[in-house]
């Protein structure tokens, strides 16, 4: 190792579980004395946490790597690691295509982290990519903001949708105890932390892994008996949960979503397609009137929730009439955010093999088209927030304007209003909204408190 100040980098790529990831992969490398740096050039340890979700975002990670390893070639007490998803699909063969690499390391290792360093420093090239039992974290993540924090309660995922790399490279679902998040939850009021966001690929599936069934025969540990749980941790005002599945997403748990006030009138339910023929080639295993019922049901008991989803087009044997159909969706459900996407074929999933691949242009041609709805539906949506007053959860300075602060409605719309930071930060704060865009929104401060505020 190399005299201090030792310095790392992180370069975080994909979701937000690997956004959690990163932040306990930091907490690790400052424990063991390392500094962070922005400037992966400035570093001794540079740290890629790598999305394979589609090519491109595989691409982007090796023209990153590409320029880290020249480095190396100078620099040959420089230690290059690949964690993530780009490291648990390539393993060995990584190593082959950036031989510079010191340590390629999947997901499930993240909090393996300094146990596998120690056998770099000690000399060795590392591959830890088989499927183990993700340990709880004894470490402290560095957390990106002291507002908003990210809390794992389910590991991997079991569905097997016939596009999706996920299954393959988070492995099967490990589902941490009710007494572990709550634990997690707690200690981040006690910092300080208002809000907090519990993660899951298939956020449905949490507790199905988990030991003891009820009398009615149902799992003892649901996402909706742990929305219980943890309600009433102390100084966390906020708590919102994300990937919901339509298969698995219940009346019971909108129930709780209603009654408990800390939990935000915001759900991120992915639909994929409008159309019954490919979501049934896609195995996602509900139809696209399901997907209607959870959401009108969701409105009856939050008339005003806002709804985000993931949508893909292009999939391999798509029509035009079955793209209309995600069109119509779109057109009919009214979103307020859509995450939409280009069918990118993916290593070892059924999709990738079928011959009925769209070409290019078909597929750019229809995100262009589902885009352009997009932002007419959000623009519209946004529209109700107009002099309204909404609760802003403040987290951070804006950063074009440095007079004004941002933060999110219980909804999850970013709004800015002027403010100084420094009094505000952590704050929820009443604003009244004068602007509204598509995807966020502008107001004034105002000193009535929002009436019937949970937080
Ligand atoms: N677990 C979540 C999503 C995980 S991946 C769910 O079940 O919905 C995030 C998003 O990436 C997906 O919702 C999907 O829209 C998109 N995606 C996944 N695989 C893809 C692929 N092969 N091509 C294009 N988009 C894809
Ligand atoms: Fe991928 Fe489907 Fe699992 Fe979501 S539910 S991560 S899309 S396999
Ligand atoms: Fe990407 Fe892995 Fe997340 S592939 S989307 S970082 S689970």
């Amino acid at each position: 190792m190399t005299d201090s100040p030792r310095r790392y980098h992180i370069t975080t790529f994909g979701c937000q579980m690997n956004k959690a990831d990163s932040e306990r992969m930091a907490g690790i490398l400052e424990d063991m004395g390392f500094q962070w740096t922005e400037t992966p050039e400035l570093a001794n340890v540079v740290l890629y946490n790598t999305c394979t979700i589609r090519d491109n975002a595989e691409q982007k990670v090796y023209s990153y790597l590409g320029r880290q390893a020249k480095r190396k070639h100078e620099q040959p007490d420089l230690t290059l690691i690949v964690a993530g998803c780009v490291a648990q699909q390539e393993g060995e063969s990584l190593l082959r295509r950036v031989p510079e690499l010191d340590l390629v390391m999947g997901p499930q290792h993240a909090n393996r982290l300094q146990d596998l360093l120690e056998q770099v420093f000690a000399g060795n090239q590392i591959v830890a990519t088989e499927p183990v039992h993700i340990f709880e974290d004894i470490t402290k993540p560095r957390r990106d903001s002291s507002v908003t924090a990210w809390v794992n309660v389910i590991y991997g995922c079991n569905e097997r949708c016939t596009y999706c790399v996920v299954p393959s490279v988070r492995g099967v679902e490990q589902s941490r105890t009710p007494e572990a998040i709550r634990a997690e939850m707690t200690e981040l009021g006690r910092k300080g932390f208002k809000e907090v966001t519990l993660l899951g690929q298939n956020i449905d599936a949490y507790g199905r892994d988990l030991p003891g069934v009820t009398a009615e025969g149902r799992h003892q540990h649901t996402l909706t008996d742990l929305l219980y749980f943890v309600h009433d941790v102390p100084g966390i005002e906020r708590i919102r949960f994300a990937t919901s599945h339509p298969r698995y997403f219940t009346e019971r748990l909108i129930r709780a979503c209603a009654e408990l006030p800390k939990v935000c009138e915001h759900f991120h339910i992915p639909f994929q397609s409008g159309d019954n023929d490919v979501l049934k080639a896609m195995a996602r295993g509900y139809t696209q009137e399901k997907y209607r019922r959870i959401i009108n049901l969701i409105r009856d008991y939050m008339p005003d929730a806002s709804i985000s989803a993931d949508a893909i087009v292009g999939f391999p044997g798509e029509t035009e009439a079955q793209f209309e159909n995600t069109l119509k969706l779109v057109e009919d459900v009214g979103f307020d955010q859509l995450n939409t996407a280009a069918y990118s074929p993916r290593p070892g999933t059924p999709a990738a093999l079928w011959e009925n691949q769209l070409s290019e242009e078909v597929k750019a041609d229809r995100l262009q088209r589902l885009n352009h709805l997009v932002a007419t539906k959000a623009a519209e949506r946004s529209q109700r927030y107009s002099g309204r007053i909404e609760e802003v959860l403040v987290e951070d300075q804006n950063h074009k304007d440095p007079t004004q602060v941002m933060g999110r409605t219980r909804g999850n719309r970013l709004t800015f209003f002027t403010g100084d930071i420094d009094q505000l930060k952590g704050k929820t704060i009443p604003v009244k909204i004068n602007i509204v865009r598509a995807f966020s929104l502008t107001g004034d401060r105002v000193d009535t408190p929002v009436a019937g505020a949970a937080c």
